[in-house]
């Protein structure tokens, strides 16, 4: 794991990015990512964003740095996203993912929509009550990043001044706090905005929803077998028809978790033991990938491995454990006995169960698989390369304020850092340097008087040594 700077990067001259470099993953920090503002449809209405953390685009590519980043671990071989792959819908095909010291007590969990629901809590019990509290509790957890401050291990003071070192994480936690001091405070916004900006609504799903704009309907671009899938997972149990209920507790369309769910009958815990506290669940959106394969085996244990078996599941959910919920328990035996006996039937047949399968299927989207801006920012041999700085997108105007010639010098930089303006009158000699920091745009402008004859100017990043 290294960095390489172009800290002179200046801005009258191009500046070439040599072969060795290429070989490093480049974060262009004067260009970022969309996080902010993307684009999503009306109906998405859900947001668990709180009003002091809301999504900057310096913020997530902050968050997105840290998330890939192994160094948040303590022997830096595991990162957050070991266990959350991109490719695998931010899941892991793992049934058990591998931490520093073992393998974890719960099968990963998607990361995509996390933002989009109701359910404030998280984690598959929902223990946690906010997502900035979640994220920083795996690099605290003993077995995944292993700063728990117990059992021999370093506390989080020990990552904080490990990534103080950083000269990256200097300008990253400035661009987005206005300086470089790093607290587990800071690490979870970062973190957690760059979480909440993993979203997907370019499915089939979404496609037919915006054409007919009511999730009941049947869609124009679904096959009658999607339709009824739909209709069937929309309608409450045993509708005439069939009906499976599903819609109660993952409800269109962010197919989000109901806050008030229960847990669904799968109860068993990796370690061969009994759990009854499971009541959260990802979006069902990305339940399956592009091509229908799982993203693993599903639930907290991983234990049904396709949606068929899912399905087979809900049809005949089995005998009442404490804390199922209601939804999900069978009708009483027999009238005044408020006890039900058995978990629900669905009574569904083979096709109205293979239709439902195909309809989860329609809520796969595309570009969250490979958009760059969830991508790793590192290279393949952890290196990475940063622009703070371009050659080409520097500008010089002259305008007359009361009437005197005033130079304005503007270029595109990084959120609240600080730069230094050279000028020149030969590209020789160069002054000492005037600071001038980027605004919270990335901006950064300096104007002074016109004088007579030639002038160069340049910015400078520069690195402050204590
Ligand atoms: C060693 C594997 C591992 C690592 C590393 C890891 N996670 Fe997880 N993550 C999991 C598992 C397993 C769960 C479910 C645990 C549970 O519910 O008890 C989970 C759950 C989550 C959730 C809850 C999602 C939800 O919908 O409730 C979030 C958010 C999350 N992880 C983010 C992160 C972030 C951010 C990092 C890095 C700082 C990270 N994880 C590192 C394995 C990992
Ligand atoms: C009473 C609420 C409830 C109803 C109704 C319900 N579910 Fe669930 N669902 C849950 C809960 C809670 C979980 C998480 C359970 C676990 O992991 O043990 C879950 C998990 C899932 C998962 C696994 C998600 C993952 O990331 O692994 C799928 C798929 C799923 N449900 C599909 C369905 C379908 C299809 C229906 C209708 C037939 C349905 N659910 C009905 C509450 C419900």
């Amino acid at each position: 794991m290294w960095m390489m700077f172009r800290m002179k990067a200046q801005t009258i001259f191009c500046t070439m990015i040599s072969s060795a470099m290429a070989q490093n993953g480049v974060l262009d920090l004067t260009s970022l990512h969309e996080y902010a503002n993307q684009d999503r449809p009306a109906y998405i209405q859900k947001d668990n964003t709180p009003g002091n953390n809301r999504i900057s685009n310096i913020g997530a590519t902050l968050g997105r740095v840290l998330f890939y980043d192994p160094r948040l671990s303590v022997d830096g071989t595991v990162s957050c996203s070991s266990c959350h792959q991109q490719e695998h819908g931010f899941g892991d095909p793992d049934i058990a993912s591998q931490g520093v010291a073992g393998a974890t007590g719960r099968h990963s969990m998607r990361l995509i929509n996390a933002r989009f629901g109701r359910e404030r809590n998280f984690f598959w019990d929902e223990r946690v009550e906010t997502l900035e509290d979640q994220v920083t509790m795996p690099i605290q957890d003993h077995v995944e990043m292993g700063f728990s401050g117990t059992e021999g291990d370093p506390d989080f003071s020990y990552l904080v001044d490990r990534l103080e070192a950083i000269e990256l994480y200097r300008v990253l936690f400035t661009g987005l706090y206005g300086d470089g001091e790093i607290t587990e405070a800071r690490v979870q916004g970062a973190l957690a905005q760059f979480v909440r900006s993993i979203q997907s609504f370019d499915s089939k799903y979404d496609e037919g929803l915006t054409q007919v704009n009511n999730p009941n309907a049947p869609f124009q671009n679904f096959t009658a077998e999607e339709n009824d899938g739909k209709r069937i997972f929309m309608s409450p149990p045993n509708a005439p028809g069939g009906g499976a209920g599903c819609n109660a507790c993952h409800q269109a369309p962010e197919f989000d978790i109901d806050p008030n769910s229960g847990h669904n009958g799968v109860t068993g815990t990796l370690a061969g033991g009994l759990d009854f506290t499971v009541t959260r669940s990802p979006s069902l959106r990305d339940v399956v990938s592009a091509d229908g394969t799982p993203h693993g085996g599903f639930m907290h244990n991983a234990s049904l491995s396709s949606l068929l078996d899912v399905v087979n599941h809900y049809n005949a959910v089995p005998a009442v454990t404490t804390g199922l919920d209601r939804r999900l328990a069978g009708p009483p035996p027999r009238p005044g006995v408020t006890q039900p006996m058995g978990g629900q039937r669905l009574n569904l047949n083979q096709a109205q169960k293979e239709a439902l399968v195909t309809f989860l299927g329609t809520l796969t989207g595309i570009s969250v698989y490979t958009d760059e801006k969830w991508s790793s920012p590192f290279g393949e041999e952890g290196g990475l390369s940063v622009i703070l700085l371009t050659a080409d997108e520097t500008e010089v105007g002259v305008q007359m304020v009361n009437g005197s010639p005033r130079v304005t010098v503007s270029t595109p930089g990084v959120p609240r850092t600080r730069y230094l303006l050279k000028i020149s009158e030969d590209l020789v000699n160069w002054s000492e340097g005037t600071p001038v920091t980027a605004n919270n745009a990335g901006m950064v402008t300096r104007s002074m008087p016109a004088t007579q004859g030639a002038r160069y100017f340049r910015f400078v990043y520069e690195v402050e040594t204590e």
